[in-house]
């Protein structure tokens, strides 16, 4: 059935979609009439989001996943071939941040989870999921990265590196897969309006919100095919 939406019979995971950005992201493309496939580590949280798609009479599928960890993504990428034998998105949005202390005095284990997650992960997405993209010959990988990837930020150097490096990923991978016909796209918000911090003293009637970034994923996919926008940075238009 053709209902006219610009991303009908597509299908889309998002990492991270239990909540904040990556649920709104999921929303969007739903609306759009993509199948939106939410991953993240809590099924309660995702379950929440996938009843609101739903309610909103959009398609949706729930896969619980870490993506810290590779076999659970490369089961995520089984299911999503075996279920719809195609991926034409791939949101990597799952991050985790820490914003208390200096560098010097943030703990290994932390600054393992930060790059873990935001850094790594990512690789293991790209990994697990572009086979499927690369046998399509057509594929859009947006990567969520942050201004803490461009500038520096106190308090936050593990974070700010993990995004630094994805941005290095995200260029480079960029090149690697244009011959595939391809797209990856990288997306650098300011500060959003979700349970990540640093937020402290910000005003959150100025900040983003999460469909500020969501209407920028919309932008990049449903552009016509034979041009992406590599890079977007998303700023308030009043300093929050
Ligand atoms: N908020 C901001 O100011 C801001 C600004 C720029 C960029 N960003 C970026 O935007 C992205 C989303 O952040 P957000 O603000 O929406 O944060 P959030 O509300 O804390 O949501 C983060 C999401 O990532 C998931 N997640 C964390 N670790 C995961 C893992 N190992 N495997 C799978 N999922 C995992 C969480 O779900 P579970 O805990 O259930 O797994 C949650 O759904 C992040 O990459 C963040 O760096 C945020």
């Amino acid at each position: 059935m053709n209902t006219g939406k610009p991303l009908q019979g597509q299908v889309a995971v998002i990492t991270g979609a239990g909540r904040g950005i990556g649920a709104a992201i999921a929303r969007k493309l739903s609306t759009l009439g993509a199948t939106s496939v939410l991953c993240g580590r809590t099924q309660s949280t995702l379950d929440a989001a996938a009843q609101e798609i739903l309610r909103a009479g959009g398609k949706v599928e729930v896969i619980p996943c870490d993506v810290t960890v590779l076999h659970q993504l490369e089961y995520v990428a089984a299911r999503v071939n075996s279920t719809f034998q195609r991926l034409d998105i791939l949101v990597n949005n799952a991050g985790v941040g820490r914003f208390r202390e200096p560098l010097h005095n943030l703990l290994p284990e932390d600054w393992e989870l930060i790059l873990n997650t935001n850094l790594r992960g990512v690789y293991y997405a790209i990994r697990a999921f572009a086979p499927m993209m690369i046998q399509a010959q057509s594929g859009h990988i947006v990567n969520i990265s942050s201004l803490a990837g461009k500038n520096p930020l106190p308090n936050g150097a593990a974070y700010a590196a993990s995004k630094w490096g994805l941005n290095g990923l995200s260029y480079s991978v960029a090149e690697e897969l244009r011959g595939h016909n391809i797209r990856v796209s990288l997306i650098c918000p300011g500060s959003v309006e979700t349970e990540l911090g640093p937020h402290a003293g910000k005003d959150p009637n100025k900040m983003l919100q999460p469909d500020d970034v969501s209407h920028v994923v919309a932008m990049l996919v449903t552009q016509a095919p034979q041009s992406f926008a590599s890079e977007v940075l998303i700023r308030p238009t009043q300093k929050p």
